[in-house]
């Protein structure tokens, strides 16, 4: 099997239930068949009715935790489609119940591990920006290797953006934030632009801050 997921040793995330509500229970029994889809990847490509009007561009969201930066970012941009990716059952319940009560018409939800979602749900070249807004950061050392970030990611997102599609990356840890630039410096088709991605505030951010950490914004755009 000559895939990504095959050459990757390790997930990105632990799948646990977490704390689920019964309304976000609900609201994934009742409304992710409306809004998205339960991805695996034997599924294939992402159906055509969850990419929206191919005519606008597609920004995927991987990782949009409780999805309350990924519905304001929809709301506040219908010209373009947002498809976000989540593993966590709770957030893609509450992330569901927004899209229902704000009627947000350009926000499609994909439950499932987001490198299997790039690598066999979308089309090469076919993404116009892919948010990372505070990726697990796996802070211990023998952890590390579980970050989403890492040189074959890259390589994915590469693959599945546009030409002069953009990353847009935030963490607010220093050692994270020091690799994510070393492996993109490494990689002369991306080149670093200001960031200005992010207008709002995470709840990932707000813990970082916090903490008393430092936040670390990127942008990177895939040379044409
Ligand atoms: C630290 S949280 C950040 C959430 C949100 N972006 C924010 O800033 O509040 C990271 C999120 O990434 C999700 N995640 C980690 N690996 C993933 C994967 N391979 N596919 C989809 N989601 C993933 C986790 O479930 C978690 O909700």
């Amino acid at each position: 099997m000559n895939n990504f997921s095959a050459r990757r040793p390790v997930r990105s995330f632990v799948r646990r239930q977490g704390r689920i509500t019964p309304s976000q229970q609900s609201a994934l029994e009742e409304l992710l068949p409306k809004y998205g889809i339960q991805y695996s990847a034997g599924l294939g490509l992402l159906p055509i009715n969850l990419l929206g009007n191919p005519d606008l561009p597609l920004t995927l969201d991987i990782g949009f935790g409780d999805g309350e930066l990924l519905a304001s970012m929809a709301s506040g941009n219908t010209h373009r489609n947002f498809i976000g990716i989540e593993v966590y059952t709770a957030g893609i319940g509450h992330c569901l119940k927004l899209i229902d009560q704000k009627n947000i018409r350009n926000l499609r939800l994909v439950s499932g591990d987001a490198v299997e979602v790039m690598e066999f749900g979308i089309e090469g070249a076919s993404i116009n920006e892919i948010n990372l807004f505070f990726p697990d950061p796996w802070p211990k050392k023998r952890h590390r290797k579980r970050r989403i970030i890492n040189a074959a990611f890259i390589e994915l997102m590469s693959e599945k953006l546009m030409p002069g599609g953009l990353v847009n990356i935030s963490t607010d840890w220093e050692n994270y934030a020091e690799q994510i630039e070393d492996l993109f410096a490494k990689r002369k088709y991306f080149v670093k632009k200001s960031s200005l991605a992010r207008c709002e505030s995470t709840k990932f951010e707000k813990r970082g801050l916090s903490l008393g950490h430092e936040i670390f914004d990127f942008t990177y755009e895939l040379l044409a």
